[in-house]
C-alpha cells in the first residue's frame, strides 16, 4: 500500500514539474518575442537622429493629400514616404493613383504595411523598404513626403537636393526644410505641412551643391 502511494506521488510531481517546464519556457519564449518586437521600436532612439514612430493623425494624412495630383491618367506619380511607418501615407497615395513607396527602418511596421497593402486593394500600387532612410536612393520619385524632426531637416535638405530630380515635390510635415522656400504652406501646428517645389528653388540648389 505505502509503495503504491509512494509511487502516485512521485508521478504527480513528474507530472508537476513537466508542466512547470512548460510554463517556463511558454513565458520564457513570449517574454523575448516581447522584447525583439519591442527593441525595434525603440531602437530609432540609439541613433544619431533619433525618429520615432509617431504615425500621421487622419486630419494630417488629409493635408499631405490635398497636395497631392489626382492621378487619373496613364502616367502614374511615384511618391516616397520617409520613415513610413506603418503605411498609412503611401496607401492613401495609392488609393489616390499614385504610385507610392515606403521606407522604413522598423520591420514588424514594414509587414504591417504590406499587409494594410493588401487588405485595403494597393498592394500593385505599393512597395515597403526595410531600409536607412540615409542610404536610400530618393532619385526616382517625383512626390517626397516627411513627417520629421528637427534635427534632421538640414541634412534631409542636402540629400534630397543632391539627389532628386529638378521637377521633384517635397511634401515636408511638422518641422519645414531650413533653408528652401516653400510654395504653399497649409494648416498650422502640428498639422503644418510645407510643399517645395526643387525647379523653383533651382537657383538656391545649385548654390548649396557648389558650396558643399
Ligand atoms: C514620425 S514616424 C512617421 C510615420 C509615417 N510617415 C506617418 O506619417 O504615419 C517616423 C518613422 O521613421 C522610422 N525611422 C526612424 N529612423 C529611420 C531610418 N534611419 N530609416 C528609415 N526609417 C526610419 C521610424 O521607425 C518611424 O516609423
Amino acid at each position: 500500500m505505502d509503495h503504491l502511494i509512494e509511487n502516485n506521488a512521485s508521478s504527480t510531481k513528474k507530472r508537476t514539474s513537466t508542466s512547470a517546464k512548460i510554463l517556463i519556457a511558454a513565458t520564457g519564449g513570449i517574454g523575448i518575442g516581447l522584447t525583439v518586437i519591442c527593441a525595434s521600436f525603440v531602437a530609432p532612439a540609439f541613433r544619431r537622429i533619433c525618429l520615432p514612430y509617431v504615425p500621421a493623425t487622419t486630419h494630417q494624412v488629409r493635408n499631405v493629400l490635398n497636395l497631392l495630383p489626382k492621378n487619373t491618367t496613364a502616367r502614374r506619380d511615384k511618391l516616397l514616404d520617409i520613415g513610413s511607418g506603418d503605411g498609412r501615407i503611401v496607401v492613401a497615395a495609392a488609393k489616390n493613383g499614385l504610385l507610392a513607396d515606403g521606407v522604413e527602418l522598423n520591420p514588424w511596421l514594414v509587414w504591417y504595411s504590406r499587409m494594410a497593402a493588401i487588405t485595403q486593394g494597393v498592394h500593385r500600387q505599393t512597395h515597403f523598404y526595410r531600409r536607412d532612410l540615409w542610404k536610400y536612393n530618393v532619385a526616382p520619385y517625383d512626390y517626397i513626403v516627411i513627417f520629421g524632426v528637427e534635427q534632421m531637416m538640414k541634412d534631409l535638405e542636402k540629400k534630397l537636393i543632391s539627389e532628386t530630380s529638378e521637377t521633384a515635390k517635397i511634401i515636408a510635415c511638422r518641422f519645414p526644410l531650413p533653408n528652401m522656400r516653400p510654395q504653399h504652406v497649409i494648416d498650422d501646428g502640428v498639422n503644418t505641412v510645407w510643399y517645395y517645389d526643387l525647379y523653383k528653388n533651382k537657383s538656391f540648389a545649385e548654390e548649396l551643391i557648389e558650396r558643399t
